[in-house]
């Protein structure tokens, strides 16, 4: 199980790189246009704080030349090894990724909403594709038996393609990709948060501490 955080701030991205066991970072132009700063220096603070980990960038080039142009300066500045060139899979965005391939770039398909262009995503070598979980939903695809689809396609065909499974609004969302067979998820780190903060658990560790206090006070175990 692969964990991304979808995000370009870059408090956010120090502080739960240090909390998760990170796969990496995605980010789209909605996200990075949020931080309002310098495009640059803003993705080249994220690879400075998460090492050699996935960076996944996306072009915004409509057409064929500019995407790959796009594509060229992002993993020159960002690193080929480990920056991901995320493409919309639509028919430009097919042929983008098939060039980027046979120049072995690494790439992750975006923007999928149906198993047809996750199809069409691996068979041109999209190292990921990106289905957009809350947005199949949203127009009634259901997206964890899309997901479901896509796996058991991907491993029938050892094609090597993974799922990174992206637009979550909430943190069942995200159980249910992983558990449909997605190999990543990619959230805001909120949805993170809430998995392990809510007030069951605060209200478990406050009876542990009430309980603890009843006997030894304020008294840690290392001061025993
Ligand atoms: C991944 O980076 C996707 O672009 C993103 O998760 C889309 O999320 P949204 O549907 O919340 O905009």
């Amino acid at each position: 199980m692969e964990i991304l955080i979808d995000t370009a701030n870059v408090e956010k991205i120090r502080r739960y790189n240090e909390i998760l066991n990170l796969t990496g970072v995605t980010c789209n132009p909605t996200i990075i246009s949020k931080e309002k700063g310098d495009f640059w220096k803003i993705l080249e603070e994220i690879r400075s704080v998460i090492g050699g980990k996935q960076l996944h960038v996306q072009v915004t080039a409509p057409d064929y030349e500019g995407m790959l142009r796009e594509a060229d300066v992002i993993a020159d500045r960002l690193g080929r090894e480990n920056t991901y060139i995320k493409v919309p899979v639509n028919e430009t965005g097919l042929h983008v990724i098939r060039t980027l391939k046979e120049k072995g770039f690494k790439v992750t398909g975006t923007a999928v909403y149906m198993t047809q262009q996750a199809m069409l995503a691996s068979s041109v070598g999209a190292d990921y594709v990106a289905p957009y979980f809350n947005r199949m939903n949203n127009n009634n695809v259901r997206a964890g038996e899309a997901i479901a689809e896509m796996a058991d396609l991907f491993r029938m065909h050892g094609t090597g393609t993974k799922i990174l499974a992206a637009s979550f609004h909430n943190t069942q969302q995200i159980m249910d990709a992983f558990l449909a067979g997605a190999d990543a998820c990619t959230a805001d780190p909120s949805y993170y948060y809430a998995m392990v903060e809510n007030p069951l658990i605060a209200d478990a560790v406050r009876g542990f501490d009430d309980d603890w206090k009843s006997v030894y006070g304020d008294r840690r175990i290392y001061e025993l």
